[in-house]
């Protein structure tokens, strides 16, 4: 490849295309703004409309690039140190979705962590695998999954050695990161692949202060959200693999399956100038976003009723590293749930944070932030603090979360002749002993009770109704206030 870190090949394609002056008589129909309504086309702009382009020969084919984004797809596996990186235009949910089919078929065993995210359980049940869940550690304090360590990884391959692989979520969204190296170590003895959920790390690379990527790690393959952490555009992942154990035609086969026939060329044209964009200044940009963060844990930890966890918990279980970008706030010292605070934040202060849950409020410092923000994002905590604090109103609700966390359940079915099977509503209070057709969740700290395919016990139903009468939010079921539950018929 005779290109360079400082050069964007797919954007210089698409630029050159547009200044050719050709009359396109391909799609998208609306021809670079012509077509389009004027109200859309004023808000995105002709220029960017003209790069909104389809795949004709000087584009290359996404699917089985030989040209512009073959050499943009090269550039960023050198930056990032895999043998292959592939781009993805619907999230890093398709590139799990991706991950999974390449390496557990259908009745394969695939190790999973219980705290999934959903396109995990997604691809599981379009590939037709069979998930074995690990336990990841409970912090109390924070009400929040950590991660999954070495130790529950090796009894859970040691286990099941016939599993095809094991998923890791790495760093999770709160910015945990557990022993991947160990781990990797371990899955490798048993001839298993390493499959790493990275939506959360497509900056680590960038920092010596920041936690190893997965691909450093010697993972098999992980996949990154860029859109979530660095410069690309929403929807704009990348898969990056190493050869040996990923036969990647395959893993290409399984990207050309969950992904679209049109791709859109400024998503795409937006990953190869983000990728740019880090080689060229991503350890200032990182570095300064890490300091930036540093600074808002340090005065967040001085206003009473608030915490911030940092390095402190190093060494605890679940814990062996973190992303200090990741800025959690832990209010339940005001009284508050996090949902509150979030509310608050957004409508008194302008704030508006990633995400809340009954004790945490989550705030990402990225490469887009300067010090003006952050120093907003403290002095609005610091007045919420002082405005709203109605001390131990969530105590009770935390006493009865932690005290009675059910056995996780037997599994009957796997999730996909769950789900696809028939299937009918019924009262949750009548449905012990009956075969879940869909996933429950509670916030904190957001680790499925239920998964499709799995015997609902009466331990699980009291479960859920304690923490429904302590108004904890659900997610997951089609009926949100979980008076009925979709079971197998
Ligand atoms: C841990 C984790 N994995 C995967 C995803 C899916 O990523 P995307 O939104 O890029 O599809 C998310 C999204 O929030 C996530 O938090």
């Amino acid at each position: 490849m005779h290109f360079k870190q400082t050069d964007t090949p797919l954007l210089a394609a698409m630029q050159y295309y547009v200044q050719d002056r050709v009359i396109p008589f391909h799609t998208p129909g609306h021809k670079q703004g012509k077509g389009m309504h004027p109200t859309l086309e004023k808000l995105i702009g002709r220029d960017a409309l003209a790069l909104d382009l389809a795949l004709i020969e000087e584009l290359d084919d996404f699917h089985e690039p030989y040209g512009c984004i073959k050499d943009a797809q090269e550039l960023t596996a050198q930056l990032y140190g895999a043998d292959h990186s592939f781009f993805v235009i619907n999230g890093t949910t398709g590139g799990i979705y991706a991950m999974i089919l390449a390496t557990a078929g259908p009745g394969e065993k695939i190790i999973v962590p219980r705290n999934a995210h959903r396109s995990i359980i997604g691809g599981i049940i379009l590939s037709g695998a069979t998930p074995v869940f690990m336990q990841p550690e409970v912090d109390e304090e924070l009400g929040m999954a950590m991660g999954v360590t070495p130790e529950t990884v090796a009894l859970t391959v040691a286990k099941h050695p016939d599993a095809k692989a094991v998923l890791i979520i790495n760093p999770t969204y709160y910015g945990v990161v557990t022993d991947l190296q160990k781990i990797v170590d371990i899955v490798h003895e048993h001839n298993m692949i390493v499959l790493v959920d990275e939506a959360h790390g497509p900056h680590l690379r960038f920092s010596s202060r920041l936690p190893i990527q997965a691909i450093d790690a010697g993972a098999d393959i992980c996949a990154q959200s860029s859109h979530k952490i660095i410069g690309a555009l929403t929807q704009s992942s990348i898969v990056h693999c190493r050869e040996g154990r990923i036969r990647v035609p395959h893993l290409k086969a399984m990207l050309q399956l969950t992904q679209s026939t049109s791709p859109n060329y400024i998503m795409l044209a937006s990953l190869d100038v983000a990728r740019m964009q880090m080689a060229v200044e991503g350890t200032k940009l990182i570095e300064q976003a890490i300091d930036l963060a540093n600074w808002a844990r340090l005065e967040i930890n001085q206003i009473p009723g608030l915490y911030c966890f940092g390095v402190e918990k190093i060494g605890r279980p679940g814990v062996f590293d973190m992303d200090p970008t990741k800025i959690t706030v832990t209010v339940k010292g005001l009284g508050l749930t996090g949902a509150e605070v979030e509310k608050i934040l957004r409508h008194e202060y302008k704030v508006q944070a990633e995400l809340s849950d009954i004790y945490n409020v989550l705030f990402l410092i990225t490469l887009g932030d300067q010090e003006y923000e952050v120093k907003t994002l403290v002095a609005a905590l610091r007045a919420v603090a002082t405005k709203y604090a109605v001390p131990c109103k969530v105590d009770s609700v935390e006493d009865d979360h932690h005290v009675h966390y059910p056995a996780p359940p037997q599994r009957i079915l796997s999730p996909r002749e769950a789900l696809f099977g028939n299937t009918c509503l019924v009262p949750f209070t009548e449905s012990m002993g009956m075969v879940c057709a869909e996933i429950v969740t509670f916030y904190p700290p957001g680790i499925p009770i239920l998964c499709p395919g799995e015997r609902i016990t009466q331990e699980i139903i009291d479960y859920c109704q304690r923490l429904q009468q302590a108004g904890m939010h659900i997610s997951g079921p089609e009926d949100c206030t979980l008076q009925t539950i979709k079971v197998v018929d």
